[in-house]
């Protein structure tokens, strides 16, 4: 009996590392997020009842319970080094030439590699088991980073068996965190007050850095092995076949790794990206080359520093600079101002910048902005402008003033409530002062605005039509004092509001009507609740299935969540423990608002149905097409049978598309997939 509890407690732990495989590594999911957590949560509850049964590499391991006191430090096994940089196509044929020099004239082929923009790691598996990672630090010695970085979904607790592991095996790479996490996590720092991160890189470090693992795992970090460190058997002679070699491990290898024959080739892959960096869902700072053969790096050696066989092409920084025209006042939907500077329109990295953020009345002190200062700006995680540098010295020193930190509400007029709180910065040593600007009054017409917005806004409820010039008039006329205020909204009402024609109206009123079925998380997301955004909306949707159940969460069910650390929890609880909340949902709820709840799938066309996907293509990224795939009832699988029931087809498809004719599966296009998604 107890064996084959233990028997089904490895074949669970299996089964869920092959979907975080899946998952995390190939993009490629084929249970919805409600079979992986049944499975989980089978786990879970056998290895309650048998904690004997718990070991270290176990996938409900990854979160240790409690804060840990501070790093140890790691020597490593063999130095992590770092790279020479080069910064132009000349600088690159100079390297190709000591290359050329060094190795006598013998053939030799260059890898060409993303360079990836977040921090280094050294990753021990010993026997196929995680061990210890451990930072860059000075290359020589680093911290112990384990407890954080087993967190990292992408990152495997245990390798794959299929090829033979060696005894030890330290594998190399980059802990990342992608755009879309980043611009989220900024999102929720101001949301809060606190300062934001500069950029993806920061975050991903900070989020390495901090104390409690708890709060590392809801950060979404990525990884992506590029090398090898230590190693008892090599897994290859080269560089390429050894990045194969890892992916065979289930180590995530980037997908954009090229050969090149020759520096003309490297040039123009390099170019390549700087061109189109921006399609990536992460940031990359530039290039790296490396000669592929090991017996040839050993003839380069090193510097001591840094490799011979190995440069870096750094993008050139993309910055631009402008004058501050004026500074707005911003009122955010938890009513925190924030400026914003108004710019002389600038190019920078494909578009016109005409505003930048200015974070909080800190970040102004710091670089001492004020109106009509010369700036640099530059985009952060390539999205967002912001103020690095103000050029003091071209101020005109007689007609400029600090700005000061406004004692009113720009839009009631208010008197503003200003804190100043001291906090540790993540990952920083020392205390600093955060000052917050608040408007004191809560209902202010600005803050409502601002979270009707978001409520109706695309992440959220959805509404078509439904724009801020639009909000402005049902806020100013008082039709709306909150959410439920949207739901008795009718003809009458709307069509008396300028530039609305009645066809705009009903298109409009269709809208809210539509959005009273919308999908539970993002009504729960729409809510604006303090540090909830849109995927933690999905992770209280799935847990908790219906509305009612997570009014009803009390504060330790909410705390049990993984993922949901203890403030998420306590804004969670506070927000449904008001009753000024509560009545606002009933009201909703008697106006027809009756939420999807996650297990309620849609069924279309190809519910039930299995579906490879080859190619590239031109609408989904293959997440988005992972996720379009499993919403409408399908699944994906990675190879074609004759299982399976149709072969997606993109640009440049591979192999698939003509196992797919030959075995008579039907072929469909990005065009009739869609079609078939909406029945
Ligand atoms: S190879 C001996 N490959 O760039 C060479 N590094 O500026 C070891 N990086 O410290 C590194 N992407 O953190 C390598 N594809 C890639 C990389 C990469 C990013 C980072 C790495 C390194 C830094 C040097």
């Amino acid at each position: 009996m107890a064996d084959d509890i233990s028997k089904k407690v490895e074949l669970l732990r299996k089964e869920i590392r092959r979907h975080d495989h899946l998952y995390y590594v190939l993009n490629a999911p084929e249970i919805t997020d409600q079979q992986y957590d049944k499975l989980f949560t089978e786990l879970r509850k056998l290895e309650e009842e048998h904690p004997d049964l718990i070991t270290a590499d176990s996938p409900t391991q990854r979160v240790s319970g409690k804060p840990v006191e501070g790093f140890a430090s790691v020597k490593h096994a063999a130095p992590m080094l770092s790279i020479d940089n080069t910064y132009n196509a000349d600088e690159l044929r100079d390297f190709d030439n000591r290359i050329q020099k060094a190795l006598s004239d013998e053939d030799y082929k260059y890898i060409v590699e993303l360079k990836i923009d977040g921090l280094a790691i050294s990753i021990r598996y010993e026997n196929g088991k995680l061990t210890q990672a451990a930072t860059r630090g000075d290359g020589q010695t680093g911290d112990d980073a384990t407890s954080n970085v087993r967190t990292i979904k992408a990152i495997p607790l245990t390798l794959m068996q299929e090829a033979s592991v060696p005894e030890v095996l330290e594998v190399r790479g980059e802990i990342y965190m992608p755009k879309k996490s980043f611009a989220e996590l900024n999102r929720q720092k101001a949301e809060t007050g606190e300062p934001p991160f500069a950029n993806p890189r920061n975050a991903a470090a900070g989020s390495l850095k901090l104390l409690d693992s708890r709060i590392t795992a809801s950060r979404n970090l990525a990884f992506f092995a590029y090398a090898i460190g230590q190693v008892t058997e090599p897994l290859a002679d080269g560089h390429y076949k050894t990045l194969k070699a890892l992916e065979k491990l289930s180590l995530p290898v980037n997908p954009n790794i090229k050969q090149a024959k020759n520096i003309d080739d490297v040039i123009k892959i390099c170019q390549g990206w700087q061109n189109k960096k921006e399609t990536l869902g992460y940031q990359i700072d530039g290039m790296v080359i490396k000669v592929d053969s090991f017996a040839q790096q050993q003839i380069l050696g090193t510097t001591g520093r840094a490799p011979k066989w190995c440069i870096s092409y750094k993008f050139p920084a993309e910055q631009a600079e402008t004058i501050v025209e004026s500074i707005d006042i911003q009122v955010g939907k938890t009513g925190i101002l924030t400026p914003v500077a108004n710019l002389k329109p600038v190019k920078l990295a494909g578009t016109k910048v005409k505003r930048a953020s200015l974070h909080n009345f800190d970040q102004i002190k710091k670089l001492d902005l004020r109106v009509s200062d010369t700036v640099i700006i530059e985009k952060a995680g390539e999205i967002i402008p912001q103020v690095i540098e103000v050029k003091t010295k071209k101020r005109d020193i007689f007609d400029s003033k600090p700005i000061e930190i406004p004692a009113n509400c720009p839009s009631c007029d208010s008197p503003t409530v200003v804190t100043v709180n001291k906090r540790k910065e993540t990952g920083a040593e020392e205390e600093r002062e955060f000052t917050t600007v608040k408007c004191s009054n809560p209902n202010c017409n600005s803050i409502l605005k601002e979270r009707v917005g978001y409520f109706v806004g695309r992440g959220q409820m959805d509404i078509e039509n439904f724009g801020p010039a639009l909000i402005d008039q049902l806020v100013n006329k008082g039709l709306i004092k909150n959410f439920a205020d949207i739901y008795k909204l009718d003809i009458f009402k709307v069509a008396q509001l300028d530039r609305m024609a009645t066809k705009s109206a009903e298109n409009l009123l269709d809208g809210i009507e539509k959005s009273k079925t919308q999908d539970l998380w993002r009504l729960i997301t729409g809510l604006g609740i303090l540090n909830v955004g849109g995927q933690t909306g999905e992770i209280l949707a799935d847990k908790f299935i219906t509305l009612d159940n997570l009014i009803a969460a009390d504060i330790e069910t909410l705390e049990s969540i993984d993922q949901i650390g203890p403030t998420i929890a306590q804004s969670v609880f506070e927000y449904f423990t008001n009753p000024d909340n509560i009545a606002m949902i009933e009201e909703m709820k008697s106006l027809g608002v009756s939420p999807k709840s996650p297990t309620e799938k849609k069924t279309t066309p190809l519910t039930g149905k299995t579906i490879v996907v080859t190619g590239t293509l031109e609408n989904f990224t293959r997440t988005q097409i992972a996720q379009a795939i499993t919403g409408s009832g399908a699944k994906t699988s990675s190879s074609v049978s004759k299982k399976t029931d149709y072969v997606l087809v993109g640009a440049n498809p591979g192999s698939k598309a003509e196992k797919a004719a030959k075995l008579g599966v039907e072929i469909i296009d990005e065009k009739k997939f869609i079609e078939l998604t909406n029945g």
